[in-house]
């Protein structure tokens, strides 16, 4: 075939989602539970927005947002990530406001076009989180700890790692990214390529950078933990004391600097084992700032967002095993297929899931079928039960057999799967 999907994107296939349903399904309920109420937010925005909100300097503003110009001449990108637009609807709608304290989730895909590998995709799916209008360190305690009893609701607890850091206010992180500029200067020339334009364009990116000699080069950097301002401190220390109450365990990672600039204060990566070099199963951190950069008022806010194809990789596939009709048709002769037809529908009408195959195969192949197919019951509908007006139900895992008339059917059914086999 020529035509093949794009590098990069996936197809989920019938036998993969039931793992991305019960994904939702486990995350919905958690995050309804902590009071979270879902948004669905268009894929496409104005490229100004991801400009604005994500910061020119980044990985993602640079290089990996899927841009274009419309037909009408306006340049639009498809999102590579969920805060940006979440404030923009919060704003656009009047939260400000009218609610400014809110609390939502949204999941869907996001596209970036990073180098694909193992948990790396262009386009990838986030459950992520926005929880606006509180500026108190219970906020961040509540995020952080909603965060950990996600994962844990997944049973994924004994393989994960959060880290902490804080970035201070905008004029701490603006003094910090001159001090570090400084320090930078006097290693350009043994740093990478990568790196000496990172000091000029954005130098706390350097100490990020994956390289080895980066690393050690820059092991004694000035810390930002060290340089945040005693209010700013005040509210880490904060976060820490409540998450140490709850018997939360992390660890602070003063040279963890995340790939988006609308950060501030608190930032977090939650890391797991087993996922290779993109082991940030989700991150997040407080926006404080974005809500006015984006034209609003002053909005203090925080979130994070989960990737789920790496979730799905932690995850165990029998967690969420395919779904199985309760019963199988097995007819003989054109008559017998169209009320089995008609009995299916109200079947599924009553929420009853049954199997059918639509060509006329021999009864033995049906039968055959009808065992494989993983049903609990057999519904055979032949000459004899055509005459009756009846239908045989065989019990497939006990092989017993027994008559019913058609129009008990539904409630002998109902009454046998309330009982186990
Ligand atoms: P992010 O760190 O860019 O943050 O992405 C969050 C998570 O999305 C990552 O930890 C990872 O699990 C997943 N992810 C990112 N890129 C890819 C990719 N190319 N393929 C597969 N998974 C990926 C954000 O997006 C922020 N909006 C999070 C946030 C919400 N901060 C505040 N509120």
């Amino acid at each position: 075939m020529e035509l093949k999907k794009l590098k990069g994107f996936r197809d989920l296939l019938p036998d993969e989602t039931p793992l991305w349903q019960y994904m939702e399904a486990k995350a919905r309920r958690v995050l309804e539970a902590f009071g979270y109420r879902e948004v669905r937010l268009p894929l496409l925005e104005d490229t100004a927005l991801f400009r604005r909100s994500i910061g020119e300097a980044t990985d993602i503003v640079e290089k990996e947002m899927y841009t274009f110009v419309d037909t009408g001449g306006n340049s639009v990108t498809l999102r590579p990530e969920g805060t940006a637009s979440a404030v923009r609807a919060y704003l656009e709608n009047g939260f400000a406001r009218s609610a400014p304290k809110a609390r939502w989730y949204y999941l869907g895909p996001m596209f970036r076009r990073e180098r694909p590998q193992k948990g790396r995709l262009r386009q990838f799916h986030q459950i992520g989180v926005e929880c606006f209008g509180w500026a108190e360190a219970e906020a961040d305690a509540e995020v952080l700890t909603l965060l950990w009893d996600l994962f844990a609701a997944f049973g994924l607890s004994d393989r994960l790692r959060l880290e902490i850091n804080t970035l201070g206010c905008s004029a701490d992180r603006a003094a910090y990214v001159q001090t570090l500029r400084a320090h930078l200067q006097g290693l350009r020339s043994d740093l990478c390529p990568d790196c000496q334009r990172r000091i000029d364009t954005n130098p706390l990116r350097v100490l990020d950078c994956k390289k080895e000699r980066c690393r050690q080069l820059t092991s004694d950097a000035p810390r930002i933990t060290e340089a945040v301002c005693p209010k700013c401190s005040e509210h880490f220390a904060r976060v820490r004391e409540i998450l140490d109450g709850v018997g939360l365990a992390y660890r602070v990672n003063p040279r963890m600097v995340r790939g988006l600039d609308y950060y501030n204060r608190t930032t977090f990566e939650l890391l797991a084992e087993g996922l290779g070099a993109q082991n940030a199963v989700a991150a997040g951190g407080r926006y404080d700032g974005l809500a006015e950069a984006l034209g609003g008022p002053p909005v203090p806010a925080l979130g994070f967002a989960l990737g789920m194809e790496r979730l799905g990789l932690l995850l165990d596939p029998e967690a969420a095993p395919a779904p199985v009709p309760t019963a199988y048709w097995v007819t003989r002769g054109p008559e017998a297929a169209a009320r089995a037809l008609a009995l299916r529908r109200e079947l599924a009408a009553r929420g009853m899931g049954s199997a059918m195959d639509l060509a006329a195969r021999s009864f033995k192949a049906q039968m055959r079928a009808a065992d494989r197919s993983g049903a609990r019951f057999a519904l055979i509908l032949a000459e004899d039960e055509m005459a009756s007006g009846t239908v045989t139900v065989k019990d497939l895992s006990t092989g017993n057999q027994e008559t019913v008339a058609v129009g008990e059917l539904i409630s002998y059914l109902m009454g046998r799967i309330a009982t186990p086999s």
